[in-house]
């Protein structure tokens, strides 16, 4: 099918938070379900489609060593919980009749691939979606930075950060009525101006390698595929 948008190759960077939907913990089937139906919808119009998740639905690296753990185990802990997510959203898509590997940066054989570029690209060429787990497999290192990092190395046209927001504001929308959406913004101002996009690793991969972020809201349906449309609000972080 010919692809009317502009982009061959996207990463998509998921948090964990989104998948537990209204809940406080774990996994929401309904919204993984429906998450999994907006990414097949872009994968559906030919663009190659990749995707990073975050465990904050399960276990947060940063928090169990603010409660006196070792901060490299309790980021391994969150490592899991990103395999977790990732076996759910390959489930899901499945569902849907969407092929899918899932390659993880932590060697767990018996349950999916290891991370191997050229094979993730060769999978994507063929209509797989990639699903990324397990972060970088590094302590110290965010599921945000995997995702700066995986769209490098993927050559994505762009990394698409789905979050419960619409984008960047100047302010906090839920705490100041004048908070403003920024249509685009620069990394530099990102950064300089601590929006809190995504943490200062990630930005300077992103920008070290010219890769835009979008920052879009996934709660509402098919906004993945909106976005990308321009039919729905974002804010794209570019040099
Ligand atoms: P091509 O044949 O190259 O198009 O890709 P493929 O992924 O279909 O071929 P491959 O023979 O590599 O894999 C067949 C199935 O085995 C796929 O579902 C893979 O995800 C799975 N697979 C491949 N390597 C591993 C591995 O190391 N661990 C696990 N658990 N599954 C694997």
């Amino acid at each position: 099918m010919p692809n009317p948008l502009p982009y061959k190759r996207v990463l998509l960077k998921m948090s964990g938070e989104v998948l537990m939907g209204d809940q406080e913990f774990g996994l929401d089937p309904v919204t993984v379900q429906r998450v999994a139906s907006d990414i097949k919808d872009v994968r559906d119009t030919g663009i190659e489609v990749c995707v990073v998740v975050g465990a904050g639905n399960i276990f947060r690296g940063v928090s169990g060593a603010a409660n006196g753990m070792d901060r490299t185990t309790a980021d391994y802990m969150g490592m899991l919980g990103i395999a977790i997510n990732a076996l759910a959203l390959q489930n899901a898509l499945e569902q849907l009749g969407v092929p899918t590997r899932v390659q993880s940066a932590l060697r767990m054989d018996a349950i999916c691939e290891p991370y191997i570029r050229r094979k993730a690209m060769r999978h994507m060429e063929k209509g797989r979606v990639v699903i990324f787990s397990a972060g970088t497999g590094n302590p110290y290192f965010t599921s945000d930075t995997t995702a700066a990092l995986r769209a490098s190395e993927m050559d994505c046209d762009a990394l698409f950060k789905a979050t419960k927001v619409d984008g960047v504001y100047s302010a906090d929308p839920k705490k100041d009525k004048n908070a403003e959406r920024f249509g685009t913004i620069s990394y530099m101002d990102v950064l300089t101006k601590d929006l809190k996009v995504m943490d200062a690793t990630a930005i300077s991969l992103a920008r070290e390698n010219n890769v835009p972020i979008v920052v879009f809201s996934i709660l509402e349906d098919g906004n993945f595929k909106n976005v990308m449309a321009g039919e729905a609000a974002c804010t794209v972080v570019s040099d």
